[in-house]
């Protein structure tokens, strides 16, 4: 475990496991469909590329990046699009693939947009969700795992751009934030740009 981290939540081999099973379950319920993958940058990147590879069936990839309005306080639900997909997507059935549902502000504002461009279907595939309460509920297709209500780094989840090399998911130890601004949200670093 790195020396910066107080407590693993998920580990490597629970992620390993739910990857497995998730790919499965998405390989059966896309069968004969025309697949996107939808990542969203950075954080979703490890899960992606382990997901894609646990999917026994050819589909394609693509990413978008996007950087939420608004203060570290507050996710506002505005968001800005950084990088967009490459294509129209009206002949294609969207998976979202995050990283972790918080707020879920974001989430809905990527779907009200991916909507408006007719995709086949449109649903979401995410590794974490925080238990927490919701302004707006939110329909996951797919979820990981569940996790307290605290701010995670590792396998794509950063604090100040680091971290994201992290093999597990875990909470970092206090002291860490001590030189540096803690993140207002909990679940929200200052250099944060998902
Ligand atoms: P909302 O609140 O709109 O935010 O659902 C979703 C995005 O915020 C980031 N996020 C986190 N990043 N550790 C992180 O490193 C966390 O605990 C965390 N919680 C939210 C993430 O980019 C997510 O897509
Ligand atoms: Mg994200």
């Amino acid at each position: 475990m790195h020396e910066d981290i107080e407590e693993i939540l998920v580990t490597q081999e629970q992620i390993k496991a739910k990857v497995k099973e998730l790919g499965h379950q998405i390989t059966q319920d896309y069968q004969g469909k025309n697949l996107l993958l939808l990542g969203i940058l950075k954080g979703a990147i490890p899960f992606i590329a382990d997901l894609s590879r646990a999917i026994d069936m050819l589909h394609e990839i693509d990413y978008m990046a996007v950087s939420s309005y608004g203060n570290a306080t507050q996710s506002s639900g505005v968001v800005r699009i950084l990088k967009d997909l490459e294509g129209p997507i009206d002949q294609k059935h969207v998976l979202i693939v995050e990283d972790i549902v918080d707020s879920g502000l974001t989430l809905h504002y990527m779907l009200d947009l991916l909507r408006q461009r007719h995709p086949l279907s449109l649903r979401v595939c995410t590794l974490l969700y925080k238990e927490r309460e919701r302004a707006k509920p939110l329909e996951l297709a797919y979820i990981g795992f569940r996790i307290p209500n605290l701010f995670v780094v590792g396998y794509g989840l950063d604090y100040a751009q680091r971290y994201r090399n992290l093999p597990y998911v875990g909470v970092l130890k206090p002291e860490v934030y001590q030189n540096n601004q803690k993140p207002e949200r909990q679940h929200k670093s200052p250099a944060e740009s998902s």
